[in-house]
């Protein structure tokens, strides 16, 4: 199977790669208001009015995943007071190129990238939609979660969180 270390460059968002990252999204996410939710995000990223930072995996003109990590909005209950959190958000990776390293080329970067800012924790909060499509890929990549709370978005709707030290 094909992998894309050597052909995929991890940029920042730009405003031509939206309709591209939508596709990813719509195909990705069940149907409801979370696409519109992450779009408007990603558009307010792209005009500096919210603190998240987004990435794609891009070859050329196509866009592979997308993944965003912002400090803003992390639950105080995830972090001591003397350490600085940053946190993974929105991880997305075309359907079909899933399983062939691109969700880990986008994590290694935006880690590097914490790491070179002097955060100290990277946090990864998912739920019960992405048991299958999710928990995996950070398991993998993070070892078991450090904290799962039951029920937290409804029943059967849990948070699990997983954690790295990264300084
Ligand atoms: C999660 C996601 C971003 C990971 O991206 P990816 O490109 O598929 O991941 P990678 O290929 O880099 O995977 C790295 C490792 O994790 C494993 N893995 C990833 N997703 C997996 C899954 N769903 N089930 C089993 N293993 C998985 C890969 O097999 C790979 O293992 P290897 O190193 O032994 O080859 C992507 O699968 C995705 O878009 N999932 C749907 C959306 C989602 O659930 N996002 C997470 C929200 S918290």
């Amino acid at each position: 199977m094909t992998t894309f270390s050597s052909t995929l460059v991890v940029r920042p968002v730009e405003l031509s790669d939206l309709h591209r990252i939508k596709e990813i999204l719509v195909a990705s996410i069940p149907a409801g208001k979370e696409v519109d939710h992450a779009m408007q995000s990603i558009v307010s990223s792209l005009n500096n009015a919210n603190s998240v930072r987004y990435y794609v995996a891009s070859s050329s003109k196509a866009i592979y995943g997308l993944m965003g990590i912002t400090d803003s909005n992390i639950d105080p209950q995830l972090c001591d007071s003397h350490e600085k959190p940053i946190e993974l958000v929105n991880a997305y990776v075309q359907p079909r190129l899933r399983a062939r390293g691109v969700g880990g080329i986008l994590a290694d970067k935006l880690e590097q990238i914490a790491i070179d800012e002097g955060y100290t924790k990277l946090i990864i909060v998912s739920g019960s939609r992405n048991r299958v499509s999710g928990y995996p890929f950070w398991r993998k990549r993070y070892g078991e979660p450090t904290r799962i709370d039951p029920d937290y978005w409804g029943a059967t709707n849990e948070r699990v969180v997983w954690t790295k030290k990264i300084a």
